[in-house]
């Protein structure tokens, strides 16, 4: 999730832009850079790091005079974060330059037919091919540089919010997006390109947000045209009037950043599996297994390594490749797998789980295991991270920069990317027919629609939430795929509002914790169609004989728990596999919504740092 913003008009745009990749910081940060029009020449600076790595390094070595530039605050997802890889990027002839935030997942045959055609690269980055088509576009169909952007983007597969300009003519820049935002300040003979508002708030509270796949030309002393990128088709902009302040617009209009990033997960789980999931190519594509695939596929078995909600996305990820691929796994709490002088060969395959990348269990657990032999491939949210780099191969989740210290859509997102490895090598095992591939890749492509319908239950959710604000404990219940996310939905309640919650597998209960059960103890039970399902109703019958308040988590539809339960908040039905990416939404919502009835900092949950890098 990058950062874009861009401004054309009578100030002076240095200023302009440094102070709105600032504000665009808490989209993740890895490195930044800037473009500006002088009058003549484009000057260029970028550089690994924060934006004010960025300001000291432009100050000192470029031009920052001119009403004409783009700048850019990189999250990596191609190519490490490096001064070569960070944006903004040239053409070849040095003309045009290019900002974007998104992902290209054709770039690679697209580069390939440029370097045929003599184009030189000098990063690994989607963006710079993007460019240079454009540039070829141009040259070859000899049109100017909005509709070379068209032709161009009509070519390319994936997402983007863009913004290029070329220094033959500097009265316009182009923008166009899919599936990143972008918005565009109106203001008096200016106009500002940003990703959200934040960077022009204070300049104009009019703004465009452009559609998917819409481009504009926005050229001064003009109206701002909309055209549709596939058919020319003209769009009609509408001007709002924006009345957000700026904390509002970094949090996306949420309250809170946790509360955004839940709401974000349909579009993260998306963008995590996009490029990877070709289903109608019928294959998952995964560079980081690729290339160590034997190793893979002769691997004793699977050691998962992490801490936290990573951990319990680790045990969902479990029960998937046991049940699809057929591989021995096991789990372990990076801080004990570290101390323990556990038994590791060369024939394991460790597999570390972590959003930061920078958990310090994690990391030395990840040492001991490369100390012994074992292949270790991350899950890491952060590109770039130490885990990353520390592991000899890896796939990124692309949930973008995840604020609030709850985990939420980095658990969604990691559980995305184990099944999608899950399933590639429960194909390549031949542990799994091929119909049932097809349909367990069609079926996570409806996932992000049914994410969406599993939000809908907020507001029941609230209502549930005003009634158990004040408990003091909380139990939590799952069976099979839904046991950890029974743990990860206790972890949640208790880190952001401080009530104790445990998680228990259902069956459990009565080894002990039925104990606890009376009529002041809520408990929270997953109680799915697919997955055991009468044994949990069984679960909650001995509940409910003592008088514990029952709060179900059920499939859309259900009759029989509804009798039963104090409440019940549906999920739509999906694979059995598949269900923790839906049932964990309510969990959150749930913990959410109590810790802010009890006046809980939901972002900055005290004693908790987002990353513990230290031991
Ligand atoms: C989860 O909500 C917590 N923020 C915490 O348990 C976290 O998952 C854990 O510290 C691991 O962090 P990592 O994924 O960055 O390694």
């Amino acid at each position: 999730m990058c950062g874009i913003v861009g401004y054309i008009g009578y100030r002076e745009a240095y200023p302009i832009i440094i102070k709105g990749l600032e504000r665009l910081e808490y989209r993740g940060y890895d490195s930044a850079g800037i473009a500006l029009f002088d009058g003549s020449g484009i000057n260029l600076s970028k550089t690994k790091g924060k934006v004010e790595d960025l300001k000291a390094k432009a100050e000192a070595s470029i031009s920052i005079e001119g009403s004409l530039g783009i700048g850019h605050t990189r999250w990596a997802t191609h190519g490490v974060p490096n001064d070569v890889n960070s944006h903004p990027h040239y053409s070849n002839s040095g003309n045009l330059v290019i900002i974007h935030n998104g992902i290209i997942e054709n770039y690679g045959a697209i580069k390939e037919e440029l370097q045929n055609r003599g184009y030189t690269f000098s990063s690994d980055t989607d963006t710079e091919v993007l460019i240079n088509l454009i540039e070829e576009v141009m040259k070859k169909e000899g049109v100017m540089l909005g509709k070379a952007v068209q032709i161009a983007l009509n070519q390319v597969v994936g997402a983007y919010a863009i913004a290029v300009f070329d220094k033959e003519k500097p009265n316009e820049i182009v923008v166009a997006k899919l599936g990143s935002p972008l918005a565009i300040g109106v203001g008096e003979n200016e106009f500002f390109i940003a990703s959200d508002a934040s960077p022009f708030i204070e300049f104009t509270n009019n703004a465009v947000y452009l559609e998917d796949e819409e481009m504009a030309v926005i050229r001064l002393g003009k109206e701002i045209k909309l055209r549709k990128i596939k058919d020319d088709s003209i769009a009609y902009p509408l001007v709002q009037e924006l009345q957000l302040n700026l904390e509002e617009i970094e949090k996306g209009g949420y309250d809170h950043f946790m509360l955004k990033e839940i709401y974000e997960q349909p579009h993260a789980i998306k963008d995590t599996y996009r490029g990877r999931l070709r289903s109608a190519q019928g294959i998952i594509k995964m560079a980081g297994v690729d290339d160590h695939l034997q190793e893979f596929m002769d691997a004793d078995r699977i050691i998962i390594v992490a801490c936290g909600t990573s951990w319990h996305a680790g045990l969902v990820a479990e029960y998937i490749f046991e049940n699809l691929a057929r591989i021995s796994v096991e789990v372990e709490y990076a801080s004990e797998f570290r101390y323990r002088n556990p038994v590791i060969t060369d024939r394991d395959v460790v597999i570390a789980i972590s959003q930061s990348g920078e958990t310090a269990d994690t990391l030395a657990a990840i040492k001991l295991a490369k100390e012994h032999g074992a292949l270790v491939f991350g899950v890491c949210n952060v590109v770039g991270s130490s885990i990353a780099r520390e592991t000899h191969a890896g796939a990124y989740t692309h949930a973008g920069p995840e604020i609030g210290v709850a985990s939420t859509k980095a658990f969604t997102t990691q559980i995305t990317v184990l099944t999608l490895l899950a399933l590639k090598l429960a194909k390549e095992r031949k542990a799994i027919s091929e119909e049932d591939f097809t349909a367990y890749m069609l079926e996570l492509e409806e996932i992000p629609a049914k994410v969406e319908k599993a939000l809908e239950s907020n507001a029941i959710v609230e209502i549930i939430a005003e009634a158990y604000k004040d408990s003091s404990n909380c139990l939590y219940l799952g069976r099979g795929y839904n046991f950890p996310v029974a743990l990860e939905g206790a972890l949640k309640l208790k880190e952001i509002s401080y009530i104790h919650a445990e998680g228990y597998p259902a069956a459990e209960m009565k080894h002990g914790p039925i104990a606890l059960i009376d009529d002041q103890m809520p408990v929270v039970v997953i109680a799915t169609k697919k997955g055991h399902y009468e044994k949990v109703v069984s679960n909650i019958q001995e509940i409910k004989s003592r008088h514990g308040k029952i709060i179900a988590v059920v499939t859309e539809g259900d009759e029989q728990v509804r009798d039963l339960a104090d409440h019940v908040i549906e999920v739509p039905e999906t694979f059995e596999s598949l269900t923790p990416l839906l049932t964990t939404i309510p969990l959150q919502l749930l913990s959410y919504h109590i810790a802010v009835m009890r006046d809980c900092n939901v972002d900055q949950p005290r004693n908790l740092a987002k990353s513990v890098t230290v031991e």
